[in-house]
């Protein structure tokens, strides 16, 4: 089971899939490459707001279509939550949610800036229940400059998901640099693709899977494109290694 937490699958909502076409060929590549289950995660700000229940109704109809197609793939409701200051007034409204139905949340930093009140929503997070996944931490500017901003949120029990092209392309130097840090240091828990269309930042794990395990070992790579994210869709707890920075 190969589940991809992030992508942008869901036709015509952001900066993924402009229409069906692009999205069933989306999900033809992840077939291909052995995904089974994945989250559709439109960007929950600068783009077509949608509530949860949009999201799932829109989930709905691309699951619809893949299924008379004949793609073998389950397509799961989400957000990728945004952390700016109104992001917990969007939660309040559901504009912002969790992964599916699980106690889980992709949450996105802002690309150039970290500070106290970043930890603060991911920890208001924590405090009402869920487990925040920060998405792509090695493409944030302030955490490839300081990779101890994060450790509080790691220390809290926070989970990270590494996008697969920062692992196996060295085309952004800074985020590949990044991941690999972060691979070595026990601070990377998922892979996931952040796919956005067929042609670009593709829905791909096992490629990434192959490299991470050069660094973390087979074992753990997996975990890395299975393990742990068939649990967020089975809302199970994650178990992750200690922390060295
Ligand atoms: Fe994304």
């Amino acid at each position: 089971m190969i589940v991809d937490i992030h992508t942008h699958i869901l036709p015509g909502v952001d900066d993924g899939a402009a229409d069906y076409s692009e999205a069933l060929e989306m999900a033809r590549m992840a077939v291909a490459d052995g995904t089974t289950h994945l989250f559709a995660t439109p960007h929950h700000r600068d783009c077509t707001p949608l509530t949860r229940t949009e999201v799932a109704d829109r989930v709905a109809k691309l699951q619809d279509k893949l299924d008379k197609a004949n793609i073998p793939l389950t397509v799961i409701p989400g957000h990728e939550v945004r952390l700016y200051n109104d992001m917990l007034d969007d939660w309040a409204k559901e504009l912002a949610g969790p992964l599916g139905n699980s106690r889980y949340v992709l949450a996105e930093p802002l690309f150039h800036h970290y500070d106290k009140h970043t930890n603060a929503m991911l920890f208001e997070l924590f405090d009402r229940g869920y487990i925040p996944i920060m998405a792509h931490p090695e493409r944030i500017l302030p955490i490839q400059k300081d990779l101890s901003l994060i450790e509080p949120f790691l220390e809290r029990g926070g989970l990270t998901q590494i996008t697969s092209g920062s692992i196996f392309s060295s085309k952004d130097r800074l985020a590949h640099q990044t991941a690999q840090t972060m691979l070595r240091n026990g601070m990377a828990h998922i892979i996931a693709s952040d796919a956005h269309k067929p042609y670009r930042r593709r829905p791909i794990l096992t490629k990434a899977g192959q490299a991470a395990a050069r660094i973390v070992g087979s074992m753990q790579a997996e975990a890395m494109i299975s393990t742990n994210p068939a649990a967020i869709v089975q809302n199970k707890l994650i178990s992750t290694p200690k922390i060295a920075v």
